[in-house]
């Protein structure tokens, strides 16, 4: 699986997105170590808090699947029914992600207009980042 193919797979995710409040589409595709994907979008709710990251979809789809190991990330957000303009991942996500992962290995692909993407580790987007191990200190 290559991150061109991931962005793709993201940018399809994408239009699955109810976001009948922000009109923010945003899709993601999570890839294990094993090369499987898990896609996701956000869901909104009436409730707004209630409502839920791309990011997230894709992490809770995959570790309810027992799924455990983590390469990589693409995250495709924008205005629905226009190209993806890259969204980075809210600081809650980035936390929800940090659980699961090595921040200096996993990759965060963000998505621009013409599919490319920028490639991040999620330790960048986190420094010093609070995680299982501060706990086990
Ligand atoms: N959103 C995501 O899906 N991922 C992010 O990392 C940032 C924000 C969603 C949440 C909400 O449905 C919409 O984008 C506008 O904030």
């Amino acid at each position: 699986m290559d991150y061109n193919e991931l962005s793709r797979l993201a940018e399809e995710a994408r239009k699955n997105s109810y976001c009948v409040y922000s009109n923010f589409a945003v899709g993601a595709a999570l890839l294990t170590k094993d090369g499987k994907v898990y896609t996701g979008c956000n869901i909104e709710n009436a409730s707004y808090p209630a409502g839920i990251c791309a990011e997230r979809t894709a992490f809770c789809k995959a570790v309810s699947e027992g799924e455990r190991e983590f390469k990589a990330i693409a995250i495709a957000g924008g205005p629905a029914g226009e190209a993806p303009d890259d969204a980075y991942p809210c600081g809650v996500c980035r936390q929800f992600m940090n659980e699961f992962v090595e921040g200096d290995s996993f990759e965060v692909l963000v998505v621009h207009k013409d599919l490319s993407c920028s490639v991040h580790t999620l330790g960048e987007l986190l420094p010093h980042s609070f995680g299982p191990k501060s706990l086990k200190k």
